[in-house]
C-alpha cells in the first residue's frame, strides 16, 4: 500500500516537473531589454544585451549526435533561433557542449537526468550571451520606441539597390535618424538609408529625400527581369513594385514587334523588351530619365534596338508613327542576336551590298503609357497621329493591324464594374472614340480609396 502511494506520488511529482519544464522552455526570454526613447535621447548598441542561463552538458565530440538527437533528451536541446545548440568547448578541443533548455539538471524529467548522468562528463551552468548583434531592425525598435507609438514599429521601407527608403509618419520623425542607424546596421548590402521628404507630385514623378544614415549616393543599381539598371534616385522614378507589370506586358510582346513607350523612365519596360528583340522608342520629359535610359540600354547590350527621346508625350505620340514609318529599325531576322554580332552581320552585309534580309519594321505595335495620374488625357494625341503616312505607299497592308495601346491609370471607383465603366469613360472621352477589344488589368492598390489599373485596347483604325 504505502508502495503504490509513493508510486503515485513519484509520478506526479514527474508530471509537474514536466508541466514546469514545458512552461519554463516556452518561455525562454530571447526579446531585447526595453530602453524606451524620448524626443532628443541618443542611442547607445551596447546596453542591448541579455544573458540566458541554459545546462551545458559536456561531451565527446563523437557523441554529439548520440545526445542532441536521442530520446530522451532531444526535446531538451535549446532551440533558440541562430543560437548553436552545440558549441566547441573552450577547454577541450576534442570535447563539445552541449545546450539545453534549462538552467538546472533538476528542471529535467527523471529519465533525462539519469540520461545525463550516464552520458555526459559533467553538466553546468552556462550563459548564452545576446548582444544588439543578434536582435532584428524589428526587435531593437520595439524596444526604443515610444509604447503610443501603434506597435512601436515604423512603417515599412523599400529597399533598391544599396538604398532603403522610408515614407516615416510624423509620430516617428523625432527618432529618424536612429531608425536610419539600426536599419543600415541591421541589412548587410545597404549602404544609405533615406526619407522621402514630399508625396510624388511633381511632374518627374521623383521625391526629395534626406539622409536619415550611411553615405549621401543616391546612384542606385536595381535589377528586374534580368536587366541592370543604373540611375540616380534623387532625380528620376523608379518603382520596384511594378515589377510584375513590367514583366506582364513585355510577356506579351512579340520579339519582332516595334514598342513606343511614352513615359519610360530609366527604361523598366524598354530594356526588357528590346533584350528580347523588340525594336523600342523609348520616351521621357525628365533629361536625366533619358539619360539613364540610354546607358541602361547600352549596359544590358540593347542598345541597338533602343531610340531614346526626351520630348512631352502628347508630341512623342505625334512623332513616333512618322518616325517609325521613315526610319524603321531593321528586321529581327533569326534569334535574338548580340549588340556585336548584330552590329557585324550588318557591317558584313553593308560591305558586300546584300540587300536588306526582311523589310525593315516600321509599324508599331504597342505603345505603353505609365504615367497613371494622366496617362488617358494624353489619348487624345493619337487623333491624326497617322495623317501623316496616311497617304503613304503600302500603309494599309502595314497598318492592317492597328497598334495596342497600354494605357496606366488611378480610379477611386473601388468596385470592378463601377472601376471599368469610369475608366472607359474617360479613356473615351479623350480619344474622341468608342473602344473595342479592351481589356482592364488591375495592377495594385495604391491607396485605401485609389486603384492602378492599366486599360489595353486595340486603337481604332478610323482615329487615324
Ligand atoms: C510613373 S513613371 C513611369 C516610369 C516607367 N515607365 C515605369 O514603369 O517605371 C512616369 C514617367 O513619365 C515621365 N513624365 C511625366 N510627365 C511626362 C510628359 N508630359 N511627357 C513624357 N514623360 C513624362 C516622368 O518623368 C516619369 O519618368
Amino acid at each position: 500500500m504505502i508502495g503504490r502511494r509513493s508510486c503515485f506520488s513519484r509520478i506526479c511529482h514527474s508530471i509537474l516537473t514536466r508541466a514546469r519544464f514545458v512552461q519554463m522552455a516556452a518561455t525562454i526570454d530571447t526579446s531585447p531589454p526595453i530602453f524606451r526613447l524620448t524626443p532628443g535621447s541618443s542611442f547607445d548598441p551596447s546596453v542591448f544585451t541579455r544573458s540566458i542561463p541554459v545546462l551545458a552538458a559536456r561531451i565527446p565530440a563523437a557523441k554529439t549526435t548520440t545526445l542532441t538527437k536521442q530520446n530522451p533528451l532531444k526535446r531538451f536541446v535549446l532551440d533558440i533561433p541562430r543560437i548553436r545548440s552545440v558549441v566547441s568547448d573552450p577547454e577541450d578541443p576534442n570535447k563539445r557542449l552541449v545546450l539545453l533548455r534549462v538552467p538546472h539538471k533538476y528542471d529535467l524529467p527523471q529519465e533525462a537526468q539519469e540520461f545525463l548522468d550516464a552520458e555526459t562528463e559533467k553538466v553546468f551552468l552556462h550563459y548564452v550571451e545576446l548582444d544588439y548583434s543578434y536582435w532584428t531592425a524589428d526587435d531593437i525598435l520595439q524596444a526604443i520606441l515610444p509604447e503610443d507609438l501603434g506597435d512601436g514599429s515604423p512603417s515599412s521601407f523599400t529597399i533598391t539597390g544599396h538604398l532603403a527608403h522610408f515614407n516615416l509618419r510624423e509620430e516617428y520623425l523625432p527618432y529618424k535618424h536612429i531608425i536610419g542607424k539600426i536599419v543600415l546596421d541591421k541589412n548587410k548590402g545597404l549602404r544609405t538609408v533615406v526619407n522621402k521628404l514630399d508625396n510624388i507630385d511633381n511632374e518627374f514623378r521623383f521625391f526629395k529625400m534626406e539622409v536619415l544614415a550611411g553615405e549621401p549616393d543616391f546612384v542606385v543599381e536595381a535589377h528586374e527581369s534580368g536587366c541592370r539598371f543604373k540611375f540616380d534616385f534623387s532625380q528620376v522614378y523608379w518603382n520596384s513594385r511594378l515589377h510584375s507589370e513590367h514583366e506582364r506586358l513585355v510577356t506579351m510582346f512579340n520579339p519582332s514587334d516595334v514598342i513606343a513607350d511614352v513615359f519610360a523612365g530609366v527604361g523598366p519596360f524598354v530594356v526588357p523588351a528590346a533584350k528580347k528583340g523588340c525594336a523600342v522608342f523609348g520616351n521621357d520629359l525628365n533629361p536625366n530619365s533619358a539619360k539613364y535610359m540610354t546607358q541602361n540600354a547600352e549596359e544590358n547590350k540593347v542598345g541597338n534596338r533602343v531610340r531614346v527621346s526626351c520630348q512631352d508625350g502628347r508630341q512623342f505620340i505625334k512623332q513616333v508613327v512618322y518616325e517609325a514609318w521613315h526610319n524603321p529599325f531593321p528586321a529581327l531576322v533569326g534569334p535574338v542576336k548580340s549588340h556585336k554580332q548584330a552590329e557585324r552581320d550588318d557591317r558584313k552585309r553593308r560591305n558586300h551590298k546584300l540587300p536588306d534580309p526582311s523589310p525593315p519594321r516600321r509599324r508599331i505595335d504597342h505603345f505603353v503609357m505609365n504615367l497613371p495620374g494622366t496617362a488617358l488625357e494624353f489619348l487624345d494625341a493619337f487623333r491624326g497621329s497617322f495623317a501623316s503616312i496616311r497617304d503613304e505607299v503600302g500603309f494599309g497592308e502595314v497598318y492592317n493591324v492597328m497598334p495596342m495601346i497600354h494605357c496606366h491609370c488611378f480610379t477611386r471607383e473601388l468596385e470592378r464594374l463601377r472601376a471599368e465603366t469610369d475608366i472607359r469613360e474617360r479613356a473615351e472621352n479623350a480619344l474622341g472614340h468608342g473602344l473595342e477589344d479592351v481589356k482592364y488589368h488591375f495592377v495594385r492598390k495604391v491607396a485605401p480609396n485609389k486603384d492602378m489599373y492599366c486599360l489595353s485596347f486595340r486603337l481604332p483604325s478610323s482615329i487615324t
